[in-house]
């Protein structure tokens, strides 16, 4: 079994190499195909902390715990009052000494970053302001089972924490990612400047009649994010061109398929039409949510097994 990630964090995927990335892929390609998965965390127990509301990404997390032998202990916002009730720092220090893997969904990547540093074992990130790891992993076998190999992803819409993720997993990957984004909605420049110092091509931003044209993946996302929700009307207003509907699919080749992470704010980024329609591959990037994660979890603490 690959070994690179073995007792590792995942803070962001630029912390991935391409062999990480494409053992992660692999592994849940073959756990999904073959039903079979081992148990890595018989006897172990993850502490789950979501700062922020989930669906997704909170219950595949704790299927994919349980299916590997562990146990999940789900951490709400109210109940560990992450940084009010104790520090950043001492909640990880006391976890540490209870667990053996946090997954964290919390506000700020720092807050992650300091869970991290005051924790021995692996902590992973269930998306922060600044990236969405998990997700993009679960996009990137979603989109090697419905696209040509050297598929063109477009990204359409708000340059956040998926955006970021997808940036740099571009410049590990190498695959070309286009960005439609609206000024002054830019992703952080730390990102691009991190992808640059990866290797990957500068992502280019595009108008959207010609990044579409021979695109294959049409991937928004939400144009207010989660906390964000007081900007919601001026950001209807700033991101109505690219809502991806009937007419914007007319100007991808027929091949392209749409992706979204969910959840939609249907009517806004992303018509009914659309999402529920042929060219939607959205329901089965979510079902990978649950593959990649325990592929993901399977290369963490396998190795570390005895
Ligand atoms: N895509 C995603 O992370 O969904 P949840 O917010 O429901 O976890
Ligand atoms: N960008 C969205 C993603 C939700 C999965 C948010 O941060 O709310």
């Amino acid at each position: 079994m690959y070994s690179g990630l073995a007792g590792r964090d995942l803070l962001s995927i630029g912390d991935l190499s391409r062999d990480d990335i494409d053992a992660v892929l692999d592994c849940a390609a073959e756990q999904k195909r073959t039903g079979s998965a081992p148990r890595p965390l018989e006897g172990k127990s993850v502490g789950m902390i979501f700062q922020r509301p989930s669906n997704r990404t909170r219950v595949s997390f704790e299927v994919a715990i349980h299916q590997l032998g562990g146990h999940p202990i789900p951490l709400f916002s109210q109940e560990i009052q992450l940084g009010e009730r104790e520090s950043v720092a001492d909640i990880a220090r006391i976890l540490d000494r209870y667990l053996d893997g946090i997954v964290a969904r919390v506000y700020n990547q720092t807050d992650l970053e300091g869970m991290a540093a005051n924790a021995a074992a692996p902590v992973i990130n269930a998306m922060t302001d600044a990236e969405h790891p998990c997700q993009v992993l679960a996009d990137l076998l979603t989109v090697r089972e419905h696209a040509r190999p050297g598929a063109i992803v477009t990204y359409l819409g708000d340059g956040n924490n998926v955006c970021n993720s997808w940036i740099l997993a571009a410049a590990i990957m190498g695959f070309e990612l286009r960005l439609v984004i609206p000024e002054g909605y830019e992703p952080r420049p730390a990102v691009l400047k991190r992808a640059a110092a990866l290797g990957g091509m500068e992502p280019r931003r595009w108008p959207v009649n010609t990044a579409l044209e021979d695109s294959d993946i049409i991937y928004t996302d939400v144009w207010t994010s989660m906390g964000q929700e007081q900007e919601r009307e001026r950001r209807r207003r700033d991101f109505t061109e690219l809502q991806v509907n009937s007419d914007l699919l007319k100007l991808a080749p027929p091949r392209a398929r749409v992706m979204h992470c969910l959840p939609a704010h249907r009517g806004e980024e992303i018509t009914d039409e659309v999402i529920d329609g042929p060219r939607s591959i959205v329901f089965d990037q979510a079902e990978n949510r649950l593959h990649v994660q325990k592929a993901l979890l399977t290369l963490i603490y396998a190795p570390l097994v005895g």
